[in-house]
């Protein structure tokens, strides 16, 4: 086959060409299996060659296949909203849009409009965190803070400013869990004031970091003191759950553990179960108030709303719900770490071990005891990825944890269907991989 036409990602790496896939497998041209250890881009909820998914897909293109919501709107455009609804009972309103990163600035721009019809129309910066990321566009970009993806953009990126993330293992005050009282959280105290809250519309972060940290989760307690911080000043808490979101940690929103409340959510990747792009910003109905008061919302693309999206939206949430898959989320992300920590006694390149359901973090290192990351130009985390890939494992590695210059992490985070049995395969090929790239570094 040619690909010569392609414009890769990478563009020196030789990809598998895959043409099939089947629950967890995928297939290379030249009948390869692999498995697929993060679900894509840990973002397919179900598993692969679903027939009810490509029924429903393949009789909406017949029924009904686009319409433009400047004009119209489509009856499955409303039960995806009202699964939404179901699925998030606290919000109230749903724009749907065809991404993440569509999701995440449709989110800001909600949350500037709140305010601009208010009359607080200086009300228009987005506080965010470093080593974070939102999505590609130059927007997502400048509220992201993932130093590597920002690199080549940073002349043409705003900056309304950053706090530190809540990044236990390597705390950039030096605390300790024991010793800490969630100072990494006043941070956004700080840079309200700096900036005047009458300045500030809204803070973005991930409850659960993806690629850019791999899988931190905040400690117990930091997500009510953000959300009362917001409350103080006036500030809208949206929360970034593209990745995290739709149950991937057990719970539809990874902020109920804390029984958090934001004012807008941004999701994608899980609520259209990996057969559509999709995406939706959801708001409290006290944030949409002031924007439909005003009529307009003026925000989104062509494909926005789009009933084939839609048709997906609202039969992946109720396929999670009808076949429990929060319950499987739970149980085989539990296994899964335990495997992962035992994994931990065996190699001491490990480090550390994190995440919540299926959203799982290695993260590797020189020494244990300092937690000196390993030289970058040795790309541990890649290698570990390749000889995955090689042994039949797809695995996302992570790079530069520590303030961007430096640190190897792998994500791992199937599907919601996974069982045991493929988690133990994966686990298998993992340990492998790893013994290979210790014993090459040697
Ligand atoms: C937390 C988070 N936000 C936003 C995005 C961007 O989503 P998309 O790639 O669908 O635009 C991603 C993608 O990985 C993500 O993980």
């Amino acid at each position: 086959m040619n690909h010569s036409h392609i414009l890769y990602f990478d563009n020196n790496f030789d990809y598998p060409v895959m043409v099939k896939g089947k629950g967890i497998y995928l297939y290379d041209e030249e009948g390869k299996e692999y498995i697929d250890g993060c679900a894509g881009a840990v973002s397919n909820s179900l598993g692969f060659g679903r027939k009810d998914m490509a029924e429903v897909i393949a009789g909406q293109a017949e029924k009904l296949s686009f319409v433009h919501r400047h004009y119209v709107s489509a009856d499955v455009n409303h039960q995806a909203a009202d699964a939404l609804k179901e699925a998030f009972p606290y919000m109230d309103r749903f724009f749907l849009v065809s991404g993440g990163t569509e999701a995440t600035e449709a989110a800001t721009k909600l949350a500037r409009l709140h305010f601009y019809h208010k009359g607080q129309v200086k009300k228009t910066k987005i506080i965010s965190r470093w080593m974070s990321y939102h999505g590609y566009t130059l927007d997502a970009l400048s509220y992201g803070g993932n130093p590597g993806r920002r690199k080549e953009f940073t002349p043409v990126l705003r900056e309304d400013g950053h706090i530190m993330p809540p990044y236990c293992y390597r705390c950039w005050l030096s605390k300790d869990c024991k010793s800490c009282s969630l100072e990494c959280a006043d941070a956004l105290e700080d840079m309200i004031l700096m900036n005047g809250p009458e300045n500030v519309a809204g803070f973005i972060f991930e409850p659960v970091s993806g690629t850019t940290l791999g899988c931190v989760t905040p400690p117990e307690g930091y997500f009510q003191k953000i959300r009362d911080i917001c409350i103080k000043y006036d500030i809208l808490m949206i929360v970034d759950e593209v990745m995290c979101g739709a149950g991937r940690t057990g719970t539809m929103s990874a902020l109920e553990k804390e029984r958090v409340v934001p004012d807008i959510m941004a999701l994608a990747k899980s609520i259209g179960g990996g057969y559509f792009p999709v995406g939706a910003v959801a708001c409290t109905g006290e944030v949409a108030q002031p924007v439909i008061a005003r009529g307009m919302f003026p925000v989104g693309h062509t494909w926005s709303g789009n009933p084939l999206a839609s048709v997906v939206i609202k039969k992946t949430l109720s396929i999670i719900k009808e076949e429990n898959l929060l319950q499987n989320v739970k149980e085989m992300g539990e296994h899964l770490r335990g495997r992962l920590m035992a994994l931990q006694e065996k190699f001491a390149c490990i480090g550390d071990v994190r995440g919540v359901g299926l959203m799982q973090g290695i993260e590797f290192v020189k020494s244990r005891k300092t937690k000196e990351y390993f030289d970058p130009e040795l790309d541990f985390a890649g290698t570990v990825s390749r000889n995955c890939m090689e042994m039949g494992l797809i695995v996302m590695p992570c790079h530069g944890m520590d303030k961007g210059r430096g640190g190897d992490a792998i994500m791992l985070g199937t599907n919601f269907e996974v069982n045991k049995e493929e988690i133990d395969r994966i686990v298998h090929i993992f340990e492998k991989a790893i013994e290979k790239t210790v014993s090459g570094n040697r």
